[in-house]
Order: structure tokens, then sequence, then C-alpha cells
């Protein structure tokens, strides 16, 4: 059979849980170099070290399998993950890597409730969830979009007020922000294309869902 194809985030908060996952699984791979791809030693598997922003649009284009991602960047890069139609399909929710999508606002400015964004530039990287959120509540807003240091662009006037994970909130304090508003509760999934497999990656893919699920029935 031709190989699976499976991409986790090359380095992040989800790199090495998604690692030790696929090794309790008993997938191997010798990832001391860390290259892009890494064949498992005794599996028909492959592993994609990428940027997790890159897998939502690697697995529904086919260029991976399957993948494990955060809840946060699937809606982003691909919308709404319940929906049918939906080109990468959730097929497993994976308990780790929980955090939330959330507003945060300066904690020296009064805050009113969700008004308070009106006419206001929100710094974000989920540009897309946020303006969906704001249409839903019919704020108008700008969001500005920014890679990283999100949590810095109002202190240095590029931003009224941010979109951003939070999980601890030690960044938002440490940032003069207060968290306000949570939009999105995200964790690590694990997805796959709407494209279908060779039968032998799909009776793998089978195989390995059974022993990611017993995986995770023993760590609960
Ligand atoms: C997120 C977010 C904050 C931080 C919040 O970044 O952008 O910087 O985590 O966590 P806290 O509430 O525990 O302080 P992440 O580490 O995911 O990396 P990135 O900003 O490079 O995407
Ligand atoms: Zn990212
Ligand atoms: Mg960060």
């Amino acid at each position: 059979m031709k190989n699976l194809r499976i991409a986790i985030q090359k380095s992040g908060r989800l790199s090495e849980k998604c690692l030790s996952l696929l090794n309790r699984c008993g997938l191997q791979f010798d990832n001391r170099k860390r290259t892009l791809i890494s064949r498992a030693k005794n599996h028909p598997v492959e592993l994609m070290l990428v940027r997790d922003d890159d897998i939502p649009h690697y697995v529904r284009d086919g260029v991976c399998d399957i993948g494990i991602v955060g809840l946060n960047e699937l809606e982003e890069k691909i919308g709404c993950s319940k929906s049918p139609d939906n080109p990468v399909k959730v097929i497993r929710s994976l308990g780790f890597g929980s955090c939330r999508l959330s507003l945060a606002w300066p904690k020296s400015v009064p805050f009113e409730g969700l008004e308070s964004f009106s006419g206001k530039r929100i710094a974000t990287s989920y540009p897309n969830i946020l303006e969906r959120y704001l249409e839903s509540k019919s704020i108008a807003a700008e969001a500005v979009e920014i890679s990283g240091s999100v949590e810095v662009t109002p202190s240095i006037g590029v931003a009224d007020a941010i979109c951003d994970l939070v999980s601890t909130g030690a960044t938002l304090d440490s940032n003069g922000l207060k968290e306000v508003i949570t939009i999105l509760e995200s964790e690590a999934v694990l997805v796959r294309s709407n494209q279908t497999l060779e039968s032998e990656q799909e009776d793998f893919l089978t195989r390995l869902l059974q022993r990611i699920d017993g995986t995770l029935l023993a760590q609960n």
C-alpha cells in the first residue's frame, strides 16, 4: 500500500503530545533530524512535520491523508468544521492542547460589553473566525491581521484590543490585557480529507483509530 501520510506540528504546543500519542499507538519514527518527512520504522506511515497553520490545507488538498491540528486552525483555514460538505473532517477530538480563542481588552480601559468593540481595531492571527463572529453579533470592528506577538499590539498603538489564544492567561495578564469574551473552545483534533484512500490505507487507518481510541481511554 501507499504510505499513509500524517501531518503534525513541527514545533509548538501540540508537537510533543502528537508524537507521544503516535508512539503510544505503536508508530516509531527516527526523528532526531526533524526532517520534513520521516518514514515510520514498522508501519506504512510517513510523518510530515509542518507548520500547524498549513495542516488544514495540506489535508484538504491531499498532500497528507490525515493530520493533527488545533480546532482553532481548522476553523480559521477551512471554515465550519461541522458542516457535512466540509472538505476536511474532524474524526477524533484528542483531549489535549485545550485553549480558547478569546477577545481581550486593556485592563486600563473601561469595558462595557461587546458594544465596546464597535469601531475598534482588533489584532488577531484568526481574522476569519473573528470576522465571522463580529458579523454574527452585528458589531462593526476592524480585524487587523498580525502573525505573531498579537498581545503587544495594543501597547504599541497597532490595535485597540486583541483576539488570541488563551491557555493559562499569563500572556494576557503580563501585557495589561484581560480576557472578556470567549469565541471558540479549542483542542487538538484528528482530521482527514474527504478524498478516498486506497482500501488498504483505509483499513490501516481504521486500525490506527482503534489504537488511538484505546490510548485515549487508557489515559482517562
Ligand atoms: C499562544 C497565544 C499566546 C499564548 C497564550 O501562543 O498566542 O501567546 O499562547 O498562552 P497563555 O494564556 O498560557 O499565556 P502559542 O504559544 O500557541 O504560539 P504562537 O503565538 O507562536 O502561535
Ligand atoms: Zn500556528
Ligand atoms: Mg503566542
